[in-house]
């Protein structure tokens, strides 16, 4: 293992060649342009006016020096020094937390060159156990000249067996390792998959011993994983102060270094390190994920909108929005602030696919639609393959990407109404120099310090998410209603007479 000393992993900070457009600023050799969210300078300086107001040079402070802003769990969040290649001390409550997450390191590292004829890996986890490696794994198995493994990934995240099926139908359950991602070790979707797969590698003839080889998990509950069958040096620890969503730099992100080796996981590492310090240390003026974060604010502000949307002109990218989903809205989607009282705003809704694909599904409403709906158009320098045809295609992207955020930006005036453009909807542009490990995590850490920055303009605690919680006390005393197979269910405290009636008629 090859950790390189800071410096080296850090991308410059001076502008990339050509000029940079009015409106633009540069970190991590990615370009923000703001130009068209119609924000003047006078209306700038009152943002940042407002940032300072709300304390976010020392929110943004206390964030990195693992005070507990986790207010609700009493838990810092310390997802930054799962990627702090600097090794530089990160103290929690007198503890330096690093020689733990280095250990994970070597130990990821280890792992990379023992397995050995592996031909399927089934990654089993749900929502922040899932989207990030899912993506990155999507997102890199696009760069031209990666170093692959070749490995079949296989994401097994739904309770729905459809997933289970399709994954059990093509893997070979002899060269098969399974590795079971979750936090907790309690989310039900992940432990019934992964009895139901372990049930498979049984019927499939492996024997005890071979299962325990083929099992690993992930997780900040190691009792547990214990307790479930995994031997003790298969399980990867992560800590109670990395929130599920934010956990793709620790071992989550296993799949990562699996498949495409270490160096590469360390690079994703290492633009998300970058990010971080540039958002630690840049004035507000020129921080990235402060300036996004602000130019949403002023949206929410101007035009009360509602819904934002992330489009990236990278199909290599199109699992991005989803995992975007999660970091904002289960971040962000509160109505009650750290103080207990209501806030002002919060999480919009958020939603994307990839370009130019969205431009032929819901790019109507973008245009001329009655909400305006702020755009994040999130493009790539260089082409995503070394085809032939790619530097053509790639410029009818880029062409296209651009084209978008113009006509949305302007407008267009017609003596026929069905043909006005209203224009003023506004959009940023991001541009990535090319797509590798190093950007994508660059990416990924610009948008959750983006999540951490609205959290704090809205004065809401963004690393907890305690509304996910009632629907699964509640989906307990459904479930125990349907196995009993009764269509005469009454309402109870638990079930009310809508869902009665409901389970009846299926249990009929
Ligand atoms: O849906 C709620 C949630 O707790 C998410 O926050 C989390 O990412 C997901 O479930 C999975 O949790 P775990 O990693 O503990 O299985």
């Amino acid at each position: 293992m090859s950790l390189k000393p800071d410096s080296d992993n850090l991308k410059s900070t001076e502008s990339p060649p050509g000029v940079m457009p009015n409106g633009a600023h540069f970190a991590v050799d990615v370009v923000l342009d703001t130009a068209y969210q119609g924000i003047d300078g006078k209306s700038w300086a009152a943002l940042f006016d407002i940032a300072r107001k709300t304390k976010l040079p020392e929110f943004i402070a206390d964030l990195f020096a693992g005070k507990h802003i986790n207010q609700s769990e009493d838990r810092p969040a310390l997802h930054s020094a799962l990627r702090n290649l600097s090794k530089s001390p990160v103290i929690l409550d007198g503890q330096d937390v690093m020689p733990a997450v280095i250990d994970v390191w070597h130990r990821i590292d280890a792992l990379c060159n023992k397995w050995i004829g592996v031909t399927d890996v089934i990654h089993i986890g749900i929502g922040g156990s899932d989207f990030g490696p899912r993506l990155a794994i999507e997102a890199l198995a696009h760069v031209p000249d990666i170093e692959s493994r070749g490995m079949r990934m296989h994401f097994l995240a739904n309770i729905d067996t459809a997933e289970l099926a399709r994954i059990l139908d093509r893997a070979l359950p002899h060269s098969t390792r399974v590795i079971v991602v979750s936090k907790s070790f309690t989310t039900l979707e992940t432990t019934m998959n992964a009895k139901a797969v372990v049930a498979w590698l049984k019927a499939s003839g492996c024997t005890n011993s071979q299962i325990n080889k083929t099992l690993f998990a992930v997780t900040a509950n190691v009792a547990a994983a214990k307790e479930f069958g995994v031997e003790e040096d298969h399980i990867f620890p992560f800590w109670d102060w990395v929130g599920g969503r934010y956990s793709v730099w620790s071992a989550v992100g296993l799949p990562i270094a699996l498949q495409y080796g270490f160096k590469t996981f360390e690079e994703f590492l290492a633009g998300a390190h970058a990010m971080d310090l540039h958002f630690k240390n840049a004035p507000l003026e020129g921080n990235l994920p402060v300036i996004m974060a602000l130019a949403l604010l002023y949206q929410q502000e101007k035009h009360g909108i509602k819904a934002y949307a992330a489009i990236p002109y990278a199909d290599a990218l199109d699992w991005f929005p989803k995992w975007l989903q999660q970091l904002d809205m289960e971040s962000n989607g509160k109505s009650i602030g750290k103080d207990g009282k209501p806030v002002k705003h919060s999480s919009p809704v958020v939603f994307g696919s990839a370009g130019s694909n969205a431009q032929h599904s819901y790019f109507q409403l973008f245009h001329q639609g009655p909400e305006i709906i702020p755009i994040d158009f999130i493009a790539v320098r260089k082409p995503m393959s070394d085809l032939p045809e790619a530097v053509a295609h790639h410029r009818i992207l880029l062409s296209n990407c651009l084209a978008q955020a113009q006509a949305l930006a302007h407008g267009k005036t017609d003596s026929n109404p069905n043909n006005v453009y209203p224009g003023k909807r506004p959009s940023s542009l991001l541009l990535l120099p090319e797509l590798n490990a190093f950007y994508l995590g660059a990416l990924l850490a610009l948008y959750e310090n983006r999540a951490a920055t609205l959290g704090a303009l809205w004065n809401i605690n963004s690393f907890d998410q305690p509304g996910v919680e009632y629907g699964k006390v509640l989906a307990k005393p459904i479930e125990k209603a349907l196995a009993s197979g009764s269509d005469h269910i009454d309402a109870d405290d638990s079930i009310d007479a809508i869902t009665a009636a409901r389970i009846n008629f299926l249990n009929a």
